[in-house]
Order: C-alpha cells, then sequence, then structure tokens
C-alpha cells in the first residue's frame, strides 16, 4: 500500500520553470516596445535610463501607468504617442507587466 503512495508522489515533479515570472526584456521585445525606446539615447520615446530615473523607488506607480491608471511624469507633452500603447499593455497579466516594470527599472 506504501507503494501507491511513492508512486503517486514520484509522480510530482514541477514542470513549470520556463514562464516563470515572466522576462521582462522579452515582453519589452514582444511588444514592439523597442521601436520607440532605446536602453540609454532618447529616440522617439524618452530611454529606458530616463524612465528608470523618474520611476526610482515607484515602481507601483509605473505599474499603474502601464495599465492606464497613473498619469504620465516623464514627457507629458508627448503622452498622445504612447497614449495607444497602453491599450497593449493593460491587457497584459499581472506577472507579465511586474517583469516588464523590473526590466525597465534595471536600466540604471
Ligand atoms: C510609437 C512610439 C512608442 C512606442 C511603440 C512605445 N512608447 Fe513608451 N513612450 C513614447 C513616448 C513619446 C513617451 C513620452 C510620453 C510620456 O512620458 O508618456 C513614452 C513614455 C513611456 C513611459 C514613461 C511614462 C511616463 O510616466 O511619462 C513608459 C514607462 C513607456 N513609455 C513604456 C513603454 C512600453 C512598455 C512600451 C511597449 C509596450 C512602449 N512604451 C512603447 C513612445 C512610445
Amino acid at each position: 500500500m506504501r507503494k501507491v503512495l511513492f508512486a503517486a508522489l514520484s509522480g510530482v515533479i514541477l514542470t513549470a520553470s520556463a514562464s516563470f515570472a515572466g522576462n521582462g526584456q522579452a515582453v519589452f521585445q514582444k511588444n514592439g516596445c523597442t521601436a520607440c525606446h532605446q536602453a540609454a539615447v532618447d529616440t522617439v520615446g524618452p530611454s529606458l535610463k530616463k524612465i528608470a530615473a523618474a520611476y526610482a523607488g515607484k515602481e507601483d506607480e509605473l505599474i499603474a501607468f502601464l495599465k492606464g491608471k497613473h498619469k504620465a511624469i516623464v514627457d507629458p507633452a508627448k503622452f498622445a504617442m504612447m497614449k495607444s500603447q497602453l491599450m497593449k499593455t493593460s491587457k497584459l497579466s499581472d506577472a507579465d507587466l511586474k517583469a516588464l516594470a523590473d526590466y525597465i527599472l534595471s536600466h540604471k
């Protein structure tokens, strides 16, 4: 009878690893953010470095912005260009948003 239990337990090998917490850089690239945002230089949009500086210690606010629930603080005059992107980012899962925010904030 113990054998049955052991057989059941040994079958529990977790296969969930690849999708764990997501990969912020992959989310960033997959959603076309690179078209307007470079790591260190301003192009169409502000550099990730500039965004990271503005949101330093404010990850919650960055995530809220990406959900369309927080006003722009980096370059509000150009927000119209960024606004349509929020349709995409507001549909991302919480895990992807967190990974995305972590990725952006890593550009210090
Ligand atoms: C069509 C060009 C364009 C694309 C594509 C784009 N952005 Fe932007 N983004 C901008 C511009 C312009 C600004 C500056 C306006 C502003 O600050 O909102 C900006 C600003 C931002 C900001 C700063 C917000 C703030 O508080 O001011 C974040 C964060 C951001 N973008 C993230 C992203 C992410 C993530 C993606 C990919 C889903 C993305 N952007 C795609 C043009 C773009």
